[in-house]
């Protein structure tokens, strides 16, 4: 039988493979050690003199705002929200940020009696316009029929979304009053015939509680609603 060739005249594969590992790995090692290319000519790094010049920021201007039946003059930057005006140049801190981004109407405010997530909107756009908040729903010491109805129905629990659901629950209620349907109301051409159960959720649903006092607090919307 005859002998195997000894292992240096025949290159043996494994010993190939590590050798052209071991290649490679050097290879790699020098392009990584290289120095980096200056930024100017990085081809993930734009020109500089592509960029558009930085513009200073537009500078504040007075916004006249009546907020709870009060006129305010406040400087305010273009960018300002209302709710940031309300609550950070106009003292009203009751009107809660929660999410800043529409999602939790925690922002609620009436603007011209209708209600809006002041968060989603700039406080120069209701320059001359009226706003209520939370604090300006009780007349002197005597609280609205709705904020009555929160006490009554235990309506909230840590309280932090409950500005926003009384502003909101104020206008549903005049707006149910006024005749306007929602998406769960039968027949949109007639008038909504009572604000049931699912027409007070459905109203409210814009108003997220994140302590769940959901039951109670359609109670006590109802229970204004019957009141009349
Ligand atoms: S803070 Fe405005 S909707 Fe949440
Ligand atoms: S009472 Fe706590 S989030 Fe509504």
């Amino acid at each position: 039988m005859s002998k195997p060739d000894a292992p240096n005249d025949v290159p043996h594969a494994p010993n190939l493979a590590r050798r052209r590992f071991l290649q490679s790995a050097a290879a790699a090692a020098t392009i990584g050690a290289a120095p980096p290319l200056p930024a100017e000519e990085s081809p993930m790094t734009e020109p500089s003199s592509s960029l558009p010049p930085l513009r200073p920021a537009p500078p504040a201007r007075p916004v006249r705002l009546t907020i709870n039946g009060r006129p305010h003059v406040l400087q305010l930057e273009p960018r300002v929200t209302l709710l940031d005006a309300l609550r950070e140049y106009a003292g009203l801190t009751g009107t809660k940020k929660g999410c800043d981004r529409g999602q939790c109407g925690a922002c609620t405010v009436l603007v011209g009696g209708r209600r809006i997530n002041s968060c989603l909107t700039l406080a120069v756009m209701h320059d001359g316009e009226s706003v209520t908040t939370v604090e300006g729903l009780a007349q002197h010491d005597t609280l609205s029929p709705i904020q009555r109805a929160f006490i009554e129905h235990d309506a909230f629990q840590c309280g932090y979304c409950t500005p926003g659901q009384l502003c909101s629950a104020t206008a549903l209620l005049d707006e149910f009053k006024a005749g306007t349907a929602s998406t769960v109301t039968q027949d949109v051409r007639a008038r909504p015939p009572d604000l049931t159960q699912d027409e007070i959720r459905e109203r409210m649903s814009g108003n997220i509680c994140r302590c769940g006092a959901y039951p109670n607090i359609v109670a006590a919307v109802r229970v204004v609603y019957e009141r009349g």
